[in-house]
């Protein structure tokens, strides 16, 4: 018989989820507390850009093996594993805020005590190691002592703008599991999910825990690592990081991946789990001095950009930029941790004329920019009159940017390309800067 499973928390985890594992033929319960997202769902609307979910949404509702709710407790007590996907963001104070989790295993501690057979809680959130055992298990207490309720932790590993692609074809599944009933239910779930098998790695819970954020502080330290060399290359002339980064990426023991200079890390993943890692470091007595070094890297591209900007002496009043990106990354109209907002800010304190333009992300950013700035969905007029075009976000339609277009349109003739996709070289007759590039 194959279980039947609920999902706790419909965000960007856990909407994909529980899609996919209706269309694997499993019965799936979606829960949220947010009635306006139910409703959207039930419609067949999804609320979150992924590409492939809709149409995977509209097939799955049509097989009747798919529900939304926002009543925990009947889908809890009707299914046999709840995966736990609700958010872990960042408190002001840097902390991560763990209330969510915590609500959301209360409300389900409570069904499962009613609940006469054996349960399966899934954590799919990303959490600082030693959560569960601190605090997730204390509040199921007797429930986990007596075994009518197993906790395993199973982080992902999803992109945004690929969170179904990665979820159907992962690289490796992480089960971090306190007893075998829990890893062979968890592991028999999966066989039945993939048609193709992935690697299963079964560990203790703290491993798994922990694999969460050194994966992801391990891509933030490449990323920043790359972002140094980056700046070793701007002091010196003829040198250029995108050659330095292809030839370590033929190493093998290196790899070609995420070694793309840039603006540094941004979105909802990567800054918050290097701040958790270096909170859990802490508190554990160990110093993070390398977290910290990535951290502070990661921070000082900002800089670098405004200082690009500076030589060419466009961060003054009267002079118009325009931004072109504001997104974190390409494929997401995201802006959570974007370096656009950041700029943006600045540019407007030193009184510069803003001009945006990105093919998701406007209306994200006109929530928080209001008419402080002038936003634009076509390229041309975005660039007319402009003393500086900076590329922050790598989209499709950037890099096919000309030089013509951009001396027709603009007033001055400063680029900065900061995700390094434009040919210097043909940009010749403009006063170009880019990211690693030696004067
Ligand atoms: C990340 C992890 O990749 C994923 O495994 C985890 O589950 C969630 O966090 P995501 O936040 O979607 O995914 O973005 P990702 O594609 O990893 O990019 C993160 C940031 O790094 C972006 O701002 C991106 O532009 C930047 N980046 C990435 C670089 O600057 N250079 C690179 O070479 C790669």
């Amino acid at each position: 018989m194959r279980p039947k499973i609920s999902v706790v928390g419909l965000g960007f985890v856990g909407l994909p989820l529980t899609v996919a594992s209706a269309s694997r033929g499993f019965d799936t319960v979606g829960v949220d507390a947010d009635a306006k997202k139910i409703n959207s769902l039930c419609s067949g609307k999804s609320y979150i850009a992924e590409p492939g979910l809709d149409i995977l949404l509209k097939d799955v509702l049509t097989s009747g093996r798919i529900h939304f709710t926002t009543d925990h407790d009947r889908a809890v007590k009707n299914s046999d594993i709840t995966f736990l996907t609700v958010g872990t963001p960042l408190k002001a104070s840097g902390e991560v805020d763990l209330s969510y989790m915590l609500d959301a295993t209360r409300v389900i501690a409570q069904s499962l005590r009613e609940k006469k057979r054996f349960h399966l809680l899934v954590v799919k959130s990303t959490l600082p190691p030693l959560t569960t055992r601190d605090y997730i298990l204390p509040i199921l207490g007797d429930l986990a002592r007596d075994g009518a309720v197993d906790v395993a932790v199973n982080p992902e590993f999803l992109r945004e703008g690929s969170a179904v692609h990665d979820l159907l074809d992962p690289h490796l599944i992480v089960i971090g599991a306190k007893n075998r009933r829990s890893s062979s239910l968890l592991k028999r779930y999966y066989r039945r999910f993939y048609e193709q098998v992935p690697e299963m790695l079964v560990t203790s819970i703290e491993t798994a825990e922990l694999i969460k954020y050194a994966n992801n502080a391990f891509l933030a330290t490449k990323i920043s690592f790359i972002n140094s060399i980056a700046a070793l290359c701007q002091g010196m002339p003829e040198s250029d990081v995108e050659t330095v980064a292809y030839a370590i990426g033929k190493d093998p023991r290196i790899g070609p991946m995420f070694l793309k200079a840039g603006p540094g890390f941004g979105g909802s993943c990567l800054p918050k789990d290097l701040v958790g890692l270096i909170g859990f470091s802490q508190k554990i007595g160990e110093e993070p001095g390398l977290f910290r070094a990535v951290q502070a890297v990661n921070d000082a591209q900002f800089l670098r950009i405004v200082e690009m900007m500076r030589q060419q002496k466009v961060v003054k009043g009267g002079n118009a930029v325009t931004i072109l990106g504001l997104a974190f990354k390409s494929g997401t109209d995201d802006i959570r941790n974007a370096v656009s907002v950041r700029l943006v800010w600045y540019l407007i304190k030193y009184g510069v004329s803003v001009r945006v333009h990105d093919p998701l992300a406007l209306e994200r950013f006109r929530m928080i920019f209001g008419d402080r700035i002038s936003y634009f969905s076509s390229l041309p007029n975005a660039l007319e009159g402009s003393d500086c075009c900076v590329i922050l976000t790598e989209w499709d339609a950037y890099k096919k940017l000309r030089q013509e277009l951009l001396l027709a349109t603009m007033r001055s003739d400063n680029v900065i390309d900061v995700r390094r996709i434009l040919d210097p070289k043909k940009f010749s007759e403009m006063n170009f800067k880019a990211i690693g590039l030696g004067s």
